[in-house]
């Protein structure tokens, strides 16, 4: 795992740190699912070969440091009772602060729409896992008020603005903490234009979208209180940064030019300070 550092200057008395992870899809599965299921496993831990040894060195950071984590998603791959299990474990053995990914309440990895009756069949059981609520809490460390908002079907909900907008009005600097980053037009060239993918994140202008097939169109378009969230966000000077996961790479902008993002892969711990 790597491990960068990152300064956030928002004047406070004491200063501390947290650590931000995000997407580590851990793929266990055993005998209590499906045959399918299984297969699913063996499939996907190809693709993620390194997550149970990812998720145990996060751990042992998190514990030696004292720190907390801030994830943002995606720590288990798909549903099944040995993911649940050992983020169960996981999540006993650290501090943590979640929002949901969309692999949260995946079943089988792109088999069927992923909207909210989708994510209804498996939330409950997984929200088990964690303290926080992983669609839509805050919680105030070190004079920061985190805001988690689960953002993985590149929507938000009225509940989640609405929640988000009282927040901003507490006398604590916030930090929005959400799976799909948001829209910038530089994140977007980088991956539209070099990768030739869509850009897979919250609120890519309809006219930016043209090149996406129907099937990433319709996953990803914004609608109005999506569109209502992102202008909020982009212009409340109460929040002072967001983390974000879900492209399975490193990188750091800034949106609205004064606010930055900082979107983490899977392989790599975020050291972030606050000051
Ligand atoms: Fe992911």
């Amino acid at each position: 795992m790597q491990i960068i550092k990152n300064y956030f200057h928002i004047g406070l008395k004491e200063p501390f740190c947290v650590l931000h992870a995000s997407d580590t899809h851990i793929t266990f599965a055993d005998n209590r699912d499906t045959e399918r299921k299984l297969e699913l496993s063996q499939g996907r831990n190809r693709i993620f070969p390194t997550a149970e040894e990812n998720l145990e060195f996060l751990k042992e950071k998190a514990c030696k440091e004292e720190r907390t984590i801030i994830y943002t998603g995606d720590l288990i791959d798909f549903v099944s009772e040995m993911n649940f299990e050992k983020a169960e474990d996981f999540c006993k053995s650290v501090d943590i602060f979640m929002s949901a990914g969309n692999h949260e309440f995946s079943h089988y990895v792109g088999e069927a729409k992923e909207d909210a009756e989708y994510r209804n069949i498996s939330l409950s059981r997984v929200q088990r896992i964690f303290n926080n609520d992983i669609r839509c809490s805050s919680r105030i460390i070190g004079g920061v008020n985190f805001v988690a908002i689960d953002n993985s079907y590149y929507l938000f909900e009225k509940e989640q603005i609405d929640f988000l907008k009282k927040e901003t009005e507490k006398e604590y600097p916030v930090i929005l903490c959400v799976h799909v980053p948001l829209y910038t037009r530089e994140l977007y060239d980088l991956e539209v234009k070099q990768k030739g993918n869509p850009a897979y994140l919250m609120s890519v202008p309809e006219e930016l979208m043209q090149s996406y097939t129907p099937h990433r169109y319709e996953q990803q378009k914004q609608d109005e209180i999506t569109a209502e969230a992102f202008d909020f966000i982009v212009n409340c000077k109460n929040i002072k940064g967001i983390l974000a996961g879900h492209l399975h790479k490193d990188f750091e902008g800034m949106i609205n030019n004064d606010t930055p993002q900082l979107i983490t892969g899977c392989e790599t711990v975020r050291e972030v300070y606050f000051d």
